[in-house]
C-alpha cells in the first residue's frame, strides 16, 4: 500500500486512515505478515483519532476507533462467542498518558483515596490473546479474541501447548474462563525461523507472528512441534462456586479473588504459568518507576514485551469503572518507546518484487536492536534514500519500534569528518540486466522486463504463500531453485512437476519431492477467492478478492465482466476493478489462466451467487427462479448485513444462505442494506448505524422467513 499522503481536507484524511488501519490489521492479524512497525500503526490510528476529536462529526461507529482492533474471523476455525467480550487496552506512551489515566480514575471514584490505591503491574507480553474454558476443572476449549466478540475455536492446538493445564489443580467453579497470552520465546523463535528458512518454508518477522501462525494450523501436530508457551493473566467468565469448604482451604487464596493480585494467585495455584515479574504497587508514581525498571531489562527476558499492562488491583473497582466500547477504564498498556542503535551501514542494494518494482535496501553491520538481530532494513524507494540521505560507509540509527520491521533512521552526523558519496540509485537490474525505470511523478522504480527471472521468482513465491494458494514448502529459496532448473517458469508449471523429476534436484529427497508435489496438488482445492490473491494483481488483496468472488462466483464470469461491472461490487472502487479488467485483458495472463483452468485448479467459489450473475440484480424477471444451487433468487440485488449470532446458522452459513439466493452479505451497513438481521449479542456499530440511516432491522429469529420470501416480515 503506497505511503499516506497528507490529505486536503479531514474527512478525506479520515478515510484514507481507516482504509490504511484497516489494510494494516489485515496484514498483522490475518496474514501475520506486518508491513509497518507497531509504533508507524499506532500512529495512524493516533492520528485518525485526533482527527475525530477536532471533528466529532466525521466519527463512524464502524471506525476503528470506535471498535476492537482484531483479526476477523475466517472459515478456518469454528467460530466461537465470548459471553464477556475480549477488549483491547489504551494505550500511553509516556508518563503524563500514564497519569492522565489515573486522573480519570480520579474522577470517576471520587470517594477513593489515589494516593493509596493498588495497581497491580504486568509485563506486556507480546503474542496472541487466548480465552481457555474449563469445565469442572478439566480444559475444554481454547478460542483466539477474533474481533473481541467473536473468536476462533483452536481447542485441538492449544491443547498441544505443554504448560496449558489440562485439569485445573484447585477446585474450581464448574465453568471456569481463564484469559491469558500464547507467546513465542525469542530464542525459539529464532531458532525455528533459521530453519524454516533452510528448509524454504515461510519464515515470521517477529516471535508474535510465529505464535499466531502456529495457532493457525489445520494440523495441530504441526502446532506441537512450536514451542509455544503461555502466561495466564486473567479470570474471565465464572459460571458456580467453589465448594465452601475448599474455597477457605488455608492452602490457596479464597476464592473468589478479590483483586487482580489474588486472582494471579488462584490461577498460579489451579497450575498456570503466571509472570513471576507481576507486581503490585501503591500510587501511580509507582507504576511508572516499575515501568522504567521493567523496559530496562526487557531484553533480560527470555520473550518479547512491548510494554507494562497496569490495571486497578481492586475487582470490585473493576466493576464501578467499567468499560468503553473497545477497553476497560481499570487498564492501561504502557507501551515502551522504540528503540534506537547505531551500526554501519554497509550497502546498499535493490530487490526486484513481483511486479518489477526495485526496493532499495539497506545492508547492516549487524546490531541488536528491539530484541533481535537486523541485517537488513528496506529503505522503500529512491526518494526515501534521499531524504534519509543515508550513504553506504554512513554510521546510522537504526530504529525498532517495540518490534516488527526495523527502519534506518538516517545518518549518525560525523563533525567535519569527509562523508562517503551520496549513493545513486541503479540503472540496471540486478536480476535482468535490463533497463530500470521510475515514471515521472511516481515514487517507485521499475525493471519492465516481465522475463526478469527474479520477477518470477517473487510471482511463484507470492502465488504459493499462505493468504494465497498456501503451498507449504515453496519459499524463496526453493522457487529459485526451481526456476534455475527450468522446471517452472510461471505458476502453472508448478502443477505439471514430477516428484521423479524434483528429487533429483540438491536438497530434495524422495519425501520432500512427494510431498511438495502433494501441497501442490492439494493447493487445487482453493477457492476462487484465493486464486485471485495468488495471482498478484495490483491492488487486489484478500478482501477485495473475496467480494469480486462472492459477487461473481467464477472466474469465467470475471474474466467476462466489463470495469465498471466489476466496480458495483460492494468494496471493489474504480481502481481495483481497472487494475482487474486490466490484468484480464493482458494475453499473457489469459494464457497462464487457461492453463491453470485446464489443469484442474477450482475456478469457482462456494457458496457465491448463482454463479456467474452478474453482482446486481439483472432488473429482468421476477427474480425467483433458481440459481444454479437450485434455491429461488428471493434476495437478488438485496444486500442484508448480519450480527450476532444467529440459532441454527454460523455466520458463515448465515452469508452464504444469502449470497445463494442472489443477494450480497457485507461486513457494514450503508443506506444501500436492505435488511440488518439482529441475532444475540449483536455488534452496537451495525446495529446503531442501521438505526441512524433507518435501515430496517430484523429479528434473528426471523432470518429463516426473510431466505424464503425475500421481504421483511411485516407482523
Ligand atoms: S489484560 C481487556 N494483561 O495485551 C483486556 N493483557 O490489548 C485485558 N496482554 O492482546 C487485557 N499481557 O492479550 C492483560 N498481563 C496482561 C497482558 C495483556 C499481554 C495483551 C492482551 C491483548 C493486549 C491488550
Amino acid at each position: 500500500m503506497s505511503a499516506p499522503r497528507r490529505a486536503a481536507t479531514p474527512a478525506v484524511r479520515a478515510a484514507e486512515l481507516r482504509r490504511l488501519i484497516e489494510y494494516h490489521n489485515e496484514r498483522y492479524f490475518v496474514l501475520d505478515a506486518p508491513e509497518i512497525s507497531d509504533a508507524d500503526f499506532d500512529a495512524l490510528v493516533r492520528e485518525l483519532r485526533q482527527i475525530e476529536s477536532d471533528n466529532p462529526e466525521l466519527i463512524t461507529p464502524d471506525s476503528p476507533t470506535q471498535r476492537v482492533g482484531g483479526a476477523p474471523v475466517t472459515q478456518l476455525f469454528a467460530p466461537v462467542r465470548h459471553r464477556i467480550p475480549m477488549m483491547s487496552l489504551d494505550n500511553a506512551f509516556e508518563r503524563a498518558e500514564l497519569e492522565g489515566w489515573a486522573d480519570r480514575l480520579r474522577r470517576l471514584l471520587p470517594d477513593v483515596d489515589l494516593e493509596k490505591l493498588d495497581y497491580s503491574c504486568e509485563p506486556k507480553v507480546d503474542g496472541v490473546a487466548m480465552s481457555l474454558t474449563y469445565v469442572d476443572g478439566r480444559f475444554t476449549r481454547a478460542a483466539t479474541r477474533g474481533d473481541g466478540v467473536t473468536g476462533e475455536d483452536v481447542t485441538a492446538n492449544v491443547a498441544t501447548i505443554g504448560v496449558v493445564p489440562h485439569r485445573l489443580a484447585i477446585p474450581a467453579p464448574h465453568h471456569l474462563e481463564v484469559r491469558g497470552e500464547v507467546y513465542m520465546g525469542t530464542a525459539d523463535f529464532a531458532a525455528l525461523n533459521e530453519r524454516a528458512a533452510a528448509e524454504g518454508t515461510k519464515t515470521f518477522a517477529n516471535p508474535r507472528n510465529s505464535a499466531a501462525g502456529s495457532l493457525r494450523q489445520k494440523d495441530p501436530a504441526v502446532t506441537a512441534s512450536r514451542p509455544l508457551s503461555f502466561w495466564a493473566y486473567q479470570i474471565g467468565e465464572v459460571d458456580g462456586s467453589v465448594p465452601e469448604q475448599a474455597a477457605a482451604a488455608d492452602d490457596h487464596p479464597l476464592w473468589p479473588p478479590a483483586t487482580q493480585a489474588g486472582s494471579l494467585a488462584l490461577l498460579k495455584k489451579a497450575g498456570f504459568p503466571v509472570s513471576p515479574h507481576a507486581r503490585t504497587v501503591r500510587g501511580v508514581t509507582a507504576a511508572f518507576t516499575y515501568c522504567g525498571e521493567l523496559e530496562g531489562r526487557r531484553h533480560d527476558l527470555p520473550y518479547e514485551i512491548d510494554g507494562v499492562v497496569v490495571k486497578v488491583d481492586d475487582l470490585g473497582l473493576h466493576e464501578r469503572l467499567g468499560t468503553t466500547s473497545r477497553a476497560p477504564r481499570w487498564a492501561i498498556a504502557f507501551k515502551f518507546p522504540p528503540e534506537d542503535r547505531t551500526t554501519r551501514l554497509l550497502d546498499i542494494m535493490v530487490s526486484i518484487g513481483r511486479t518489477g518494482r526495485a526496493t532499495p535496501f539497506a545492508v547492516l553491520e549487524p546490531v541488536f536492536v528491539g530484541g533481535s538481530t537486523v541485517g537488513l532494513a528496506t529503505l522503500h524507494n529512491e526518494d526515501q534514500v534521499r531524504l534519509k540521505d543515508v550513504r553506504p560507509g554512513d554510521l546510522v540509527v537504526v530504529h525498532k519500534a517495540g518490534d516488527v520491521i526495523p527502519e534506518v533512521v538516517g545518518p549518525v552526523p560525523v563533525d567535519g569528518g569527509e562523508r562517503p558519496p551520496p549513493w545513486a540509485f541503479p540503472t540496471v537490474c540486478p536480476s535482468c540486466g535490463g533497463p530500470l525505470t521510475r515514471l515521472p511523478g511516481e515514487s517507485d522504480t521499475y525493471c519492465t522486463n516481465i522475463d526478469c527471472p527474479q520477477q518470477r521468482v517473487q510471482r511463484v513465491v507470492h502465488f504459493a504463500s499462505r493468504g494465497a494458494m498456501d503451498i507449504e514448502g515453496l519459499g524463496e529459496e526453493r522457487v529459485h531453485q526451481l526456476l534455475q532448473a527450468a522446471l517452472v517458469a510461471d505458476p502453472a508449471d508448478l502443477y505439471v512437476l514430477e516428484a521423479d523429476r524434483l528429487a533429483g534436484l540438491e536438497r530434495m529427497g524422495a519425501l520432500s519431492s512427494a510431498n511438495l508435489v502433494a501441497a501442490i496438488e492439494a493447493s487445487k482445492e482453493r477457492p476462487l477467492s484465493r486464486l485471485l490473491v495468488a495471482l498478484g494483481i495490483r491492488h487486489v488483496g484478500p478482501t477485495g478478492a473475496r467480494a469480486l468472488a462472492q459477487a461473481f462466483g467464477s472466474m469465467d464470469a470475471l474474466r467476462a465482466a466489463p470495469a465498471d461491472e466489476l466496480a458495483a461490487v460492494e468494496g471493489v472502487g474504480p481502481v481495483i476493478a481497472e487494475a482487474v479488467a486490466e490484468f484480464f485483458a493482458n494475453p499473457l495472463n489469459a494464457a497462464v489462466l487457461d492453463r491453470l483452468g485446464a489443469l484442474g485448479l477450482t475456478m469457482t467459489e462456494p457458496g457465491a451467487a448463482g454463479l456467474g450473475a452478474p453482482p446486481r440484480a439483472s432488473g429482468s424477471g421476477t427474480g425467483l427462479e433458481g440459481g444454479e444451487s437450485g434455491v429461488p433468487r428471493t434476495l437478488a440485488g438485496k444486500s442484508v448485513v448480519v450480527t450476532g449470532t444467529l440459532e441454527g446458522f454460523t455466520r458463515e452459513e448465515a452469508e452464504e444462505a444469502i449470497v445463494a439466493r442472489g443477494g450480497k452479505s457485507p461486513g457494514s451497513v450503508s443506506k444501500k442494506t436492505f435488511a440488518v438481521v439482529v441475532g444475540e449479542a449483536p455488534g452496537a456499530a451495525k446495529t446503531e448505524k442501521a438505526a441512524a440511516l433507518g435501515v430496517p432491522v430484523v429479528d434473528g429469529a426471523r432470518f429463516a422467513e426473510l431466505l424464503e420470501t425475500g421481504e421483511l416480515p411485516t407482523d
